[in-house]
């Protein structure tokens, strides 16, 4: 059914739709990969709506719930979350474009907003993986929304990117005098990712908590994270990750909604006092006449393939951050640090 070529990469034709097959070799990828199974075939779906297929060369955890990566442990992206068909070299490509971004970022005529994130931060510049996509298209005006809100945005962010990735690349990207800026805020959206690749709440929580408690070790400014959006790729996502994420019935789950709650929950309860846990942002992003059986589980109108808020959903996202504490100058009081009082 399909023709193997060299580099590593066959065409198949199934059903009229394009479908691309790479071969990730886990020796350029990750040395210290956990088996020697020979690498596989994996279908890379290339159309929109199913991009929730495109997945590791391995899966990050294995069918006992050992997991590749440590969610809390920073790491470069490795044969466990390197895109089959998007592979680490489009990462370190965007690595790179984030860090020269860092570099060449300078104080202006309002105080500096840094969004630290995934794909959904990402889409902030147009792109995936610094191509521009589709689904990105027009959300760069959220930008402008941040900046009518009083503050020069920089968005660090790289799709699919997981906690583990994030803590790996903040020390590299994050510029010293911006680190030892008081007026700085950093934003972190992160984690979804974490949930999509089979860790489970808890780890997934400790590994936005992880990033939120090195931002505040190393650096001077605010710091925020935002709780996990809705997503509604369950149906197409979860029976990839089962086992070892199976229901009571040994079933796949269905819905990443409990999940999602149980992270923003764990962080709405930690125990980091300097820490700006922000109001849900998710609601309008819900499905509320939705059907649990036939999926339309969140809002269409403003996340197209379940996961990626558009641009209208990035506004709301935006006016939601924006009137938040410790965002809009009524909250300006409550915006210092702790250690600030001390
Ligand atoms: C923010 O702080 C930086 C570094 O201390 C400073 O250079 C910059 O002028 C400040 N920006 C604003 C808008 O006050
Ligand atoms: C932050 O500092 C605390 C206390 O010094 C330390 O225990 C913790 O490991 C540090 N965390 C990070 C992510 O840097
Ligand atoms: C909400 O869910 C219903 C039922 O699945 C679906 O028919 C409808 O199109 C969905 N609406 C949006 C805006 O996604």
């Amino acid at each position: 059914m399909f023709l193997r070529m060299r580099p590593a990469m066959v065409t198949v034709v199934f059903a009229g739709s394009v479908a691309v097959l790479c071969r990730v070799s886990r020796h350029a990828l990750a040395p210290q990969a956990r088996s020697a199974d020979p690498p596989t075939w994996v279908p890379v779906c290339e159309r929109e709506e199913c991009h929730e297929v495109r997945q590791a060369a391995l899966p990050m955890c294995d069918t006992s719930g050992v997991c590749g990566e440590s969610p809390s442990v920073a790491t470069p992206r490795t044969v466990f979350s390197a895109l089959v068909g998007k592979p680490q070299g489009a990462w370190s490509r965007q690595l790179e474009r984030n860090k020269a971004s860092g570099r060449s970022f300078r104080a202006s005529s309002t105080p500096p907003l840094v969004l630290l994130g995934d794909s959904i931060f990402e889409s902030l510049l147009g792109t995936s993986l610094g191509v521009p996509v589709e689904r990105a298209a027009g959300v760069p005006v959220a930008l402008e929304a941040y900046a009518r809100g009083g503050y020069d945005p920089l968005p660090l962010a790289i799709s699919g990117d997981q906690t583990q990735h994030l803590l790996w690349r903040m020390p590299l990207e994050l510029p010293r005098w911006l680190l030892g800026a008081e007026n700085a805020t950093f934003l972190v959206l992160i984690g979804t990712n974490n949930l999509g690749a089979g860790f489970l709440p808890g780890p997934t929580a400790a590994g936005v908590l992880a990033v939120a408690r090195w931002l505040l070790n190393n650096s001077k400014g605010v710091v925020a994270v935002l709780p996990l959006l809705p997503r509604g790729d369950g149906p197409m996502r979860l029976p990839r990750l089962c086992p070892p994420r199976c229901g009571p019935d040994g079933k796949p789950f269905t819905s990443f909604m409990p999940a999602v709650r149980k992270v923003n929950a764990a962080l709405a309860n930690a125990d980091l006092p300097d820490l700006n846990v922000l109001r849900d942002c998710g609601a309008p992003f819900l499905n509320t006449t939705r059907n649990k059986n036939k999926g339309g589980e969140v809002n269409r109108d403003l996340m197209p393939d379940s996961l990626h808020p558009n641009a209208k959903g990035h506004t709301l996202i935006a006016d939601c951050v924006l009137s938040s504490p410790p965002f809009g100058d009524q909250y300006r009081h409550r915006r210092r640090r702790r250690h600030h009082h001390r």
